[in-house]
């Protein structure tokens, strides 16, 4: 894992992390010819931060065609309506450096992991549906769906600093509200019961670690620190710094950190 100080300077702003993905990019194109033309047109030929994510994302959900330039538009557009995004993205980049220990560099996210591309697709598709073009909110949802396999309704809310690894499977719906500094595994999903109406999908707080293949379902809340076992069926609220396993879910024990989504501390 990278050095933990360097980790807070590399993500401190917007020009430090264009400058580090532009310094790795050209050390690992000199290093891979093979990779020399993606990190060119991912990074090297880009003016900005801004322009290369709508770069890489275009190119993960729209590879060829032409639809391509249109959806590099939209994504723009989404960029421009909402420039906090890229401060989320950073901070997602963060997250992925403190707590996945494979991970030795910003450039490795930002290229080639899906659940950071599947999360910054969901922040634009979200900043689409804030500026009222719901369309195309739902257009990006779909082409997430379809080409990463992570469905995520774009009015659900996230905070910074989630880390989605593996990602494959992931759902997520309408009125989900995700909190700062939560980390999911993959096949989570946070969805209704089918029995209610209006707000009808979870509150997971912060500092919440949620494992593989987990369902947490209906209005419910998994408080701060919790952490939810793989595989549990969650059907009732989470007190905080709680552990709960199983089908239907039940407390299994107490957390013995204060964020288990920060030391990705899998042990109930
Ligand atoms: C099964 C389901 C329809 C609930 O049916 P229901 O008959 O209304 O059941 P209730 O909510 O009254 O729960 C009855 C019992 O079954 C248990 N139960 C409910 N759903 C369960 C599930 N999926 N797995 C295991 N046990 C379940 C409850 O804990 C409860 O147990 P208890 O009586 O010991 O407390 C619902 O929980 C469910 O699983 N819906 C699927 C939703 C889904 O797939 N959502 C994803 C959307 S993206």
């Amino acid at each position: 894992m990278a050095e933990a100080r360097s980790i807070a300077l590399v993500c401190a702003t917007e020009a430090s992390l264009w400058a580090e993905l532009r310094s790795r990019a050209e050390k690992v194109s000199a290093a891979e010819p093979v990779l020399a033309p993606a990190l060119k047109r991912f990074v090297l030929d880009r003016a900005s931060l801004g322009e290369a994510v709508v770069e890489r994302l275009a190119d993960r959900l729209a590879p060829s065609g032409e639809a391509l330039p249109l959806l590099r538009r939209a994504l723009a557009d989404a960029v421009a309506s909402d420039p906090e995004t890229l401060a989320q993205m950073r901070a997602d980049i963060r997250a992925t450096l403190e707590r996945d220990p494979a991970t030795e560099h910003a450039l490795a996210p930002f290229l080639w992991y899906k659940g950071f591309h599947a999360i910054s697709i969901h922040r634009l598709a979200h900043a689409l549906w804030r500026a009222g073009r719901r369309d195309l909110g739902f257009h990006l949802q779909s082409l997430s769906s379809e080409r990463l396999a992570v469905d995520i309704h774009p009015a659900a809310r996230f905070g910074v600093g989630i880390l989605l690894d593996h990602a494959t499977g992931f759902v997520a719906g309408e009125t989900t509200i995700v909190a700062d500094n939560v980390s999911f595994l993959h096949e989570v999903t946070l969805g209704g019961t089918g029995k209610e109406r209006g707000d009808r999908h979870p509150k997971i707080r912060s500092g919440v670690l949620i494992g593989a293949g987990a369902k947490i379902l209906g209005n419910i809340t998994v408080g701060e620190g919790a952490k939810v076992g793989a595989g549990s069926v969650v059907l009732r609220n989470v007190e905080p710094h709680t552990s709960v396993a199983g089908v239907p879910a039940t407390v299994v024990g107490r957390a013995s950190v204060d964020a288990p989504a920060l030391d990705m501390d899998h042990s109930l």
